[in-house]
């Protein structure tokens, strides 16, 4: 399986060209009856949720004892992470598939790192770490790759100087950021002019460290796993329908994580068990935290035909095996208020746009132009070189349904260094008429070391070229 081969060589900056093999091709031109197209078939379970894995080292980094964590993403951002704790003396016991022991140092225990700390291609290691370290007596550097130094980091830099922070950054707001050490937060009360877990948990995390209370309120729901496991650690969160908020100055005490897998990366599988005629694909132990599932709500509007099987609860977070089978998709308008809890899952739902009957309209969506890449533009761009009549706005797409790479022998797709970009070309393969060759897919490490390998176990044809 060629999967090893991108997550060894894709951390060392190595330059992985992806060939998804049309599907379609034959059946396209032999006019092939559907029903005797293979689907797309298997039970298999995609790596850890990346959000949580983060936030598992950065808590069990600060709280007091052992957090014993289960189903780590061993990908390169989570990795980053793991690596920038590391670096400020935090012993982390890697115990292989997923196992981890981080040795926690308390809350004041952290040490200056000698070096910048480097989080490489994660938008979400530099924001939180930025509310984490804001509070220490250090002070400390974060730099990251091109993409991330590319990133707006104002949206974290304003609110925790309001909160006392001395932070610099390179012009416009982007990183490196320097952090000052030994400054004295105080708690505010912060209405987020964006829907962002990101600079919702770094101001908590600040919050930590800060005397009296820091209230973050948000305009639309977002992820709230920081909420979730601080609650975890035993650190009391106040939860009041927008607001959350914590009073510094507690503790965390060590606990144990079963992290499920990754909605996000999941959601690649649940657009191609859609879009594939004849297929069933079960996913298992997904997180299903409800922050997190507007790609089912989404895909369901669209006439997906997605089952919700054996739910639980892990550790404070809601997980269940997902059953996908294909259907054919409709054209929507996207509700905007689905937006932020489906924001990373927008690539494989354009791939599910495009192979849909008639029009979809996404609106309300002009965060996806800060994310790894400008994610608006990259997939239509992609979506024109195959063929698909689409068009991008400020803040969306309006997408209208057809074939994939009719007439084309093959399409080069630019992904921009972007792992979800890359994965959803290589999940439209399924419905393509032509090969797509997508260029640069080193960074799907970042989120889905074996996207290739299960890609091909569940009958998606993959070569790395
Ligand atoms: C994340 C929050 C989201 C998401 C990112 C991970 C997190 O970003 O896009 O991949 O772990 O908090 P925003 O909160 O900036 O929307």
């Amino acid at each position: 399986m060629t999967s090893p081969l991108i997550y060894q060589n894709g951390v060392v900056g190595f330059t992985v060209r992806l060939l998804a093999i049309a599907r379609q091709r034959d059946a396209a031109i032999q006019e092939t009856s559907i029903d005797s197209v293979a689907g797309l078939a298997g039970s298999v379970r995609v790596p850890g949720d990346k959000s949580i894995s983060h936030r598992s080292i950065m808590l069990g980094a600060i709280a007091e004892g052992d957090t014993h964590i289960s189903g780590f993403l061993e990908g390169a951002d989570a990795l980053a992470t793991l690596a920038a704790f590391e670096a400020m003396g935090v012993p982390i016991d890697q115990l292989g598939d997923g196992k981890l022991i981080v040795k926690g140092r308390g809350l004041h225990g952290l040490q200056a790192p000698v070096e910048s700390l480097y989080v490489g291609n994660s938008g979400t290691s530099m924001r939180l770490l930025a509310g984490l370290l804001a509070g220490q007596s250090f002070s400390s550097t974060l730099t990251g790759d091109v993409s991330l130094t590319g990133r707006p980091m104002n949206r974290v830099a304003l609110p925790l100087r309001e909160m006392g922070a001395e932070i610099v950054t390179a012009p416009e707001g982007r990183p490196p950021l320097e952090i000052a050490g030994k400054a004295a937060l105080h708690g505010i009360d912060y209405v987020l002019p964006i829907a962002s877990a990101q600079v919702k948990s770094c101001l908590l995390l600040a919050g930590l460290y800060a005397s009296g209370r820091t209230t973050v309120t948000e305009p639309a729901p977002t992820r709230d796993h920081t909420e979730r496991m601080l609650q975890g650690f035993g650190y009391v969160v106040e939860r009041n329908g927008p607001t959350a908020s914590v009073l510094g100055g507690g503790k965390l005490t060590a606990t144990a994580i079963d992290i499920p897998a990754d909605i996000s990366s999941a959601a690649f599988f649940l657009v191609a068990g859609s879009i594939t005629p004849n297929s069933e694909i079960t996913l298992q132990h997904v997180g299903i935290n409800p922050t997190r599932t507007g790609v089912i709500d989404i895909l369901k509007l669209m006439g997906a035909d997605i089952t919700l099987t054996k739910l639980r609860d892990v550790g404070g977070e809601p997980v269940a095996d997902l059953v996908v089978r294909s259907a054919q998709l409709h054209g929507i308008d996207i509700p905007p208020a689905l937006v932020p809890l489906a924001i990373d899952e927008f690539p494989a739902i354009f791939i599910a746009a495009a192979c849909a009957t008639g029009r979809t309209v996404l609106t309300g969506a002009e965060e996806l132009r800060v994310k790894e890449s400008d994610r608006i533009q990259a997939m239509v761009d992609g979506l024109l070189a195959l063929g698909v009549d689409v068009r991008g706005t400020d803040d969306g797409a309006i997408i209208e349904g057809g074939p994939i790479g009719a007439g084309l022998d093959n399409a080069s797709i630019n992904c921009h260094h972007d792992h979800r970009i890359a994965m959803a070309f290589a999940i439209a393969s399924a419905q393509a008429q032509c090969d797509i060759e997508i260029q640069d897919c080193d960074n799907i490490v970042t989120s889905f070391p074996n996207f290739v390998e299960l890609a091909c176990q569940l009958g998606l044809s993959l070569e790395l070229a």
